[in-house]
């Protein structure tokens, strides 16, 4: 009997992989390879398909004896997914509606599903519950707020149990040194950050000193990816226990603006990081803090790394031994 992860050779996927094979889990990893990275996920088995493809993904559930999934497998930047919603829906959307009708066709009852921040897009109030305004800014949102819909409904009328993980900013890498973040192209802030130090960059753009904010640049609840993966698999454990349901936010409910993210870096670091000064990029909230009280309360879930400079200094590790990321090993 085997959790089935798609996308687990992405970010945060590798890492929840690595946490549920040290706690015993059978693991088989669907993942297209087209982002993720076959280096991430070690001795773990790996199917290499798209989750648009249902007889690929009947067979490996029928062969490895799949009893639960958890599915991370989507097209997350969210600029492209502005320019080309096409790839974003078809994959995103139609993609899951495969994963689904897959899991009910083999008699799978549980999934976790990895959701994000960008469900609510400008927040009303802070910090965000679960209940907020849900009004995506970018089709990277939508897509994950349709799918949250589907599940709903498949819940309703085929018994489906699902949790849905709504990651503030997924940040540092496994302190182990091993796994990390590896995007190309490169958009968050904390790796682009390394990238400028490590000689990569010539500098950092800060995108907007405008904002409604203390220093006027935006503010982002930092959560561990560690952090995040011990949630998907207290999220399983729970399914498997008494919860039936349910849709939680994952941070830290804490806000650090972008400068703090840069003081931070030179902290742990002791570098000074070359910076500009930039308009402000299409569809940034100003603020986005979670409260994470209902994850807390329902599956038990602390995050481990609650100060920003640990979260950073297990960045660092990563960026700092894998200027390349994984492709680094490649060329060995
Ligand atoms: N930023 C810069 N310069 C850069 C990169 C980012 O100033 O080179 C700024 C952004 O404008 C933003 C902040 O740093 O204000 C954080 O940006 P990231 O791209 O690191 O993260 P986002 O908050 O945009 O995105 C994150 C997740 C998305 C998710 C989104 C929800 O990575 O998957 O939160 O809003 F959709």
């Amino acid at each position: 009997m085997s959790i089935l992860v798609t996308g687990g050779a992405g970010y945060i996927g590798s890492h929840t992989v690595k946490q549920l094979r040290e706690k015993g889990y059978e693991v088989v990893v669907y993942d297209s390879i087209e982002d993720g990275h076959e280096e991430a996920v070690f001795d773990t088995t790996l199917v290499v398909g798209s989750i648009l493809d249902e007889i690929k993904l009947d067979e490996t559930i029928k062969k490895y004896k799949i009893e639960d999934v958890i599915h991370f497998a989507a097209y997350s930047i969210v600029g492209e997914s502005i320019v080309c919603p096409q790839k974003y829906y078809r994959n995103n959307v139609l993609g899951t509606l495969s994963l689904l009708d897959s899991m009910i066709r083999n008699n799978i009852k549980k999934i976790v599903f990895s959701s994000t921040a960008a469900v609510y897009g400008e927040p009303e109030r802070l910090p965000i519950v679960e209940e907020s305004c849900k009004n995506p800014t970018n089709v990277y949102g939508k897509t994950k707020l349709m799918i949250e819909n589907i599940m709903e409904d498949y819940h309703k009328a085929y018994g489906l149990q699902y949790v849905s993980l709504r990651y503030f900013n997924a940040s540092g890498a496994d302190p182990s040194g091993l796994i990390g973040e590896d995007h190309h192209p490169e958009t968050h802030l904390i790796p682009i950050i390394f990238e400028t130090l490590l000689g990569k960059r010539e500098y950092l753009s800060i995108f907007g000193t405008d904002y409604n904010t203390p220093d006027g640049t935006c503010i982002r609840d930092y959560i561990h990816v560690n952090d995040l993966g011990k949630a998907h698999i207290l999220a399983l454990e729970a399914l498997s226990n008494k919860l039936d349901s349910g849709i939680y936010n994952l941070g830290n409910g804490n806000g650090f603006s972008i400068h703090e993210v840069i003081q931070s870096v030179e902290r742990v670091t002791g570098q000074k990081v070359p910076l500009r000064e930039e308009g402000r990029r299409v569809g940034d909230p100003a603020m986005l803090i979670a409260s994470a009280d209902r994850a807390k309360k329902d599956l038990n879930w602390y995050p481990d790394y609650t100060k920003l400079d640990d979260i950073i200094e297990t960045a660092w590790e990563w960026h700092r031994k894998n200027k390349w990321g994984f492709q680094r090993r490649k060329n060995k």
